[in-house]
């Protein structure tokens, strides 16, 4: 699997991106191939900018970080939505119903997740105890989308 990582803040750094490194270290852990991981700013044409140079490595994931939120410089989601070609809104309402057993803040996260051609792109909130988390809860179905968009016939269970 290959998986790219976006944090998104005006504020970290690689020295203090502790959402970006949990994710990291999770790829790491999981045996993901890990291909990029960059920083932008809180600014819809950065993040879009830089989700596209992911999107042309082809690879099978990219997790985002940060700025699902509700201030004004959250745009995330919105960056997001002019990448996709389709969302797959049961990820992003799956990652929510579970977040609400940890902390009823987590309706304010407004996490997308979608596909571009044949990668999947999910929205995680910024924070290194959110990313730790969801990350677990969704492994399964980051592995059985890679296979359905490869085109791969899996067993559904
Ligand atoms: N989801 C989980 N699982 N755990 C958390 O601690 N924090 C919430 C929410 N989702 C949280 C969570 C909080 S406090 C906020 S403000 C939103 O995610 C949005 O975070 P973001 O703006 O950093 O993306």
């Amino acid at each position: 699997m290959k998986i790219s990582i976006l944090t998104i803040s005006d504020s970290r750094t690689f020295d203090n991106d502790e959402s970006g490194r949990s994710i990291k270290k999770y790829a790491e852990t999981e045996g993901f191939e890990l291909v990029d991981y960059e920083i932008v700013c809180d600014e819809i044409e950065k993040i879009a900018c830089a989700l596209e140079k992911m999107l042309a490595k082809k690879v099978n994931i990219i997790l985002t970080t940060g700025g699902t939120g509700i201030t004004a410089r959250d745009v995330t989601p919105e960056a997001t939505q002019t990448i996709i070609e389709k969302e797959v809104p049961g990820i992003a309402e799956g990652i929510r119903w579970f977040s609400l057993q940890k902390t009823k803040n987590a309706m304010l996260s407004r996490g997308i997740t979608g596909i571009k051609e044949k990668t999947l792109i999910v929205n995680l909130p910024g924070s290194k105890k959110a990313v730790n988390e969801i990350l677990p809860y969704i492994t399964d179905v980051l592995k059985h989308s890679k296979d359905m968009l490869a085109g791969i016939n899996t067993q559904h269970s």
